[in-house]
This record gives C-alpha cells, sequence and structure tokens, in this order.
C-alpha cells in the first residue's frame, strides 16, 4: 500500500521504518526541515537502536522517502497517520494544535480519486477520533469546496504501544495491534496493510531477531472510543504498577525488607506478572504523567473524579524527591558539595529527557548550593542543548564524572554501567557515597568496593545479612 506518516518523532520515524520494511511504500512528512534533512542522508533524527539500520533496509524492502509538506504523499496514499505530538498543556489537558494542523493539511491535501484512511497514531483523548473526522473535512471544504461530496475516507485510532529503547522490537514484534474504526471498509484497509505483521510474513532483522515461538499477533478490532481508551488505560495501569513498587519500597526503607525480594516474590504470582516492578526514583518520559493528567482532565469533564490516578501521580511526585532525601541523609549539608550523576536519560537506550527524573534531581541539587557533574552515554548533547539553564558540568565519562565528587546519584541504568569498576569510581571520589535510583548495582558489591551504599526501598543492614547467608556475592 502507499503510506503516508505526518511527525517523524520517536512513533512516526520507528512506524514509517517498519511498515516499509513490511513491503509498503511509505513517506515520512515532518515540518521541521532539519529532521526531514537528517532523514533524506540516512540519518535518524532520534537515538533509537537499530533505527538508522532498518530505514536502509526499509528503503529496499519497500520504499521510503521523506517530505516536509504532505500534499503530494496524501494524494498518493491509502493509509495516512498522523504521529505528532500531543503535549501536556499545564491545565493536564493535552494540546491538540498538532493534531488539529496536521489533519486540516490532510483534508486540505486529499481529491477524490480514492477512498483513504486517516489513522490516529498520536496518543489522543476520547473523542478525538471524531474529531479529526470533521477536522480533515473542514480542510477539504476550505481547499477544495466543489470536492466536499467526493471526497471518500474513514478514520481510525491505531494506538502505539512501543517502548523507546526497544522501538523496533516493539513494533515488529507487538502483544496486541489495536484497531479502533466505526465501519468495516476502514477495519479491512487496515487488516489488509498490518496482514504480514499479524501474520509474521517477514524476515526478522538480524538486529530484531524475532522471539521464538512467535508466530501472530492478536489484533483488537474496537470501537474508535474504546481504541482511545485502551491506550490511555494502558499506560495509567502501568504507572500504577511502578507507582506501587515504589510506595512499597518506602515501607520496606522503614521496615527493613529489601523491595527487590518483595517484588520478585509477588512478581510470581501470575496475576501479578513480574514486568513493572521495579521500584526506583519515579517514572519520567513523554507517556506517562501527560496520559495519567489527559485521563483524569477526560474523567473530570464527565464529573468524575479518577482517585486511583490522582494517587499514582501524587506518589510519583512524592518519589522524585528520594534522591534528595537520601543524600541529605548521608551528608547533611549539600550546599558546596559535588554530586556526580550517572545517566541523565529518562531510561536506558534512548536520548529523550521529557519529564526525566535527572532534570529535576540536577535543578534541586544546584538550587541547594551543590555542584553537579554528569555522565551519560547518549543523551548528554540533548540535555545541553534543550536545558541550558541547568549548570552541569559534563563529563566524557564516568571515572571523571566521580573525581572529587562527594556522592555518585545512580539516575539512568544504562547496561554498560554495568561494567563499572565500583573500587576505581568509589577511590576517585572524596566520599564514597552511592545513591541507587534503580536499585541497579548489587548492595555487597557496592559496599566491598568502598561505598556507603543506598538503593531504594533495600534496607541495608538486612539486606547486606540475607545476601552473606544466601552466599550471594
Ligand atoms: N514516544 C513514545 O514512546 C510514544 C509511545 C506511544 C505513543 N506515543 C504518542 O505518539 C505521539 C508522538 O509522540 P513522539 O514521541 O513521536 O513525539 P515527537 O515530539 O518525538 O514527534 C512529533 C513530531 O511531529 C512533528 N509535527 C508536529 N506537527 C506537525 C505537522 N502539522 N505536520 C508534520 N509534522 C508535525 C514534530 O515536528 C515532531 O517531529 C504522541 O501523541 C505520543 O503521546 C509516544
Amino acid at each position: 500500500m502507499r503510506v503516508t506518516v505526518i511527525g517523524t518523532g520517536y512513533v512516526g520515524t520507528v512506524t514509517g521504518a517498519c511498515l516499509a520494511y513490511l513491503g509498503h511504500h511509505v513517506t515520512c512528512v515532518d515540518t521541521d526541515t532539519a529532521k526531514i534533512e537528517k532523514l533524506r542522508m540516512g540519518e535518524s533524527p532520534i537515538y533509537e537502536p537499530g533505527l538508522e539500520e532498518l530505514l536502509r533496509m526499509a528503503a529496499e524492502r519497500g520504499g521510503i522517502d521523506f517530505a516536509c509538506d504532505c500534499d503530494e504523499a496524501v494524494r498518493a496514499s491509502d493509509v495516512i497517520f498522523i504521529a505528532v505530538g500531543t503535549p501536556p498543556l499545564p491545565s493536564g489537558e493535552s494540546n491538540l494544535a498538532y493534531l488539529e494542523a496536521a489533519a486540516r493539511a490532510i483534508g486540505a491535501a486529499m481529491d477524490g480519486a480514492r477512498f483513504r484512511v486517516v489513522v490516529n497514531k498520536s496518543t489522543v483523548p476520547v473523542g478525538s477520533g471524531n474529531l479529526v473526522g470533521t477536522l480533515v473535512r473542514e480542510g477539504v471544504e476550505e481547499a477544495h469546496p466543489e470536492l466536499a461530496g467526493s471526497v471518500q475516507f474513514g478514520v481510525a485510532s491505531n494506538p502505539e504501544f512501543l517502548r523507546e529503547g526497544s522501538a523496533i522490537h516493539d513494533s515488529l514484534y507487538p502483544d496486541r495491534i489495536v484497531l479502533g474504526a466505526e465501519d468495516q471498509r476502514t477495519l479491512e484497509v487496515l487488516r489488509g496493510l498490518y496482514g504480514a505483521l499479524e501474520e509474521q510474513k517477514f524476515p526478522d532483522p538480524s538486529f530484531a531477531p524475532r522471539p521464538d515461538s512467535f508466530v501472530r499477533v492478536p489484533v483488537v478490532a474496537t470501537t474508535l472510543t474504546s481504541a482511545e481508551m485502551i491506550k490511555y488505560s494502558a499506560n495509567a495501569f502501568l504507572a500504577m504498577k511502578i507507582g506501587f513498587a515504589n510506595e512499597i519500597s518506602n515501607i520496606c526503607d522503614r521496615v527493613g525488607a529489601d523491595v527487590t525480594e518483595v517484588m520478585t516474590g509477588i512478581g510470581l504470582d501470575s496475576r501479578i506478572g513480574t514486568k513493572f516492578l521495579n521500584a526506583g526514583i519515579g517514572w519520567g518520559g513523554s507517556c506517562f504523567g501527560k496520559d495519567v493528567s489527559s485521563l483524569m482532565h477526560t474523567a473530570s469533564e464527565y464529573g468524575y473524579q479518577a482517585r486511583l490516578l490522582e494517587a499514582s501521580l501524587a506518589v510519583n511526585r512524592q518519589q522524585r524527591q528520594i534522591v534528595i532525601q537520601k543524600l541529605q541523609e548521608k551528608m547533611f549539608i549539600l550546599k558546596g558539595s559535588t554530586v556526580a550523576l550517572l545517566g541523565l536519560a529518562f531510561k536506558a537506550n534512548t536520548d529523550d529527557l521529557r519529564d526525566a527524573p535527572s532534570l529535576q534531581i540536577a535543578e534541586k541539587l544546584i538550587q541547594m548550593g551543590a555542584r553537579v557533574r554528569a555522565y551519560d552515554p547518549i543523551a548528554m548533547n540533548a540535555c545541553r542543548e534543550q536545558h541550558p539553564e541547568l549548570r552541569i558540568l559534563y563529563c566524557n565519562d564516568a571515572q571523571s564524572a566521580v573525581e572529587h565528587a562527594d556522592a555518585l546519584v545512580l539516575v539512568t541504568e544504562w547496561p554498560e554501567f554495568g561494567d563499572l569498576d565500583l573500587a576505581d569510581l568509589a577511590g576517585r571520589m572524596n566520599r564514597a557515597i552511592l545513591v541507587d535510583g534503580r536499585n541497579f548495582f548489587s548492595p555487597a558489591k557496592a559496599r566491598a568496593a568502598g561505598f556507603d551504599y543506598s538503593g531504594i526501598g533495600r534496607a541495608t543492614s538486612r539486606s547486606a545479612q540475607t545476601a552473606a547467608s544466601l552466599g550471594q556475592p
């Protein structure tokens, strides 16, 4: 099929590359000319493992090109995806300005030559599918009033569940495909588009191998409204699950239990599951906060107070303070001290800093008079450019970041930090205090390396004793 993807961010670029890899011809459109220039040169505008390679393979298998204007591509397309940002407004509502502009531009570009499906991949509040339909129609009427009766299109919602850092794997081998539409014709076009993905009829790329026994993707066909609710409910649940682990970790810290043991113990219950139970410094990223707030806002428009969602946000807000509290417990005075941060990205394997806990931690430390040094393998340039207000000393590696520091905070769980020589790091510091914001290191190993270690919800003495009695390193 001929496909247009509007928006070449984290979702749009991956969607475009994967659809072209499945054999479709895709045009990716963005109003940001710098991004389009990069893509035309074969470079990804974002850091996502495997993406540049997939773009190259996509060009060979289906075909992919890039444009700053959607007119020509929309006219040639059967399916048009909207994958623009829907960032939060101060009220918690989603800012739909980009979505509205994209929908109008699609309408203005349409003619009566074929039936087209406009698909919302952006995360949008309930009812936005109808809004997109209206805006596309208005776009047609404004640009070509004479065509208003002859332009035929359907609107669908196809929420995205990819995780940054493993976006290609998640897009080629998703847990499910959700297709929300109000009519059979629209649904059938999308079933056709995703046929090869549903039946897994494509060769798996070497850098994203197909998981064993993965033969079919379940398709959940729903109404537009249900599809929109599925996306919000999924993110609200995941945010709540992490929030639950964080809440329990705070109780563990007080009663002398180790939250990692507790979560293993409950996660093995198949009704609960082991994923998303890692306690830490609070979730971040572009989606959870904005999606939970947006769902609360929708609920309030219907006169409903979503108390569980409110609590989820409140627990996360509080968790963001935990690094500062732990540093104060160890150091008392932060003014004049030097704190090294390992990691800045909101999670590993991405350069995304949106709502990253690191930003709040750095801001608070600087405000309290501490000096902040940081090292992140990928996100330092983005941090420098996007947050010039943060007076962070960026370092070339973990070793130089900890030089003469009074404390070290592990902020992002980059796998390469697992190879660090902890004794060497401790030896370079003024005071070897380690706050492990992701429960990434083994407490016993960190202590053996000379660190005064605190994790999140890992009551120290018990953890050390348990590890020793079980003979763990
Ligand atoms: N990032 C994720 O992990 C993720 C996962 C699932 C869903 N989502 C949702 O997907 C949507 C996109 O998220 P993202 O992270 O890719 O955003 P992003 O900010 O990385 O990318 C959005 C892109 O859209 C472009 N754009 C804006 N208006 C445009 C227009 N009128 N025409 C063409 N291009 C336009 C911007 O220039 C930008 O490049 C959001 O609604 C988000 O909530 C994101």
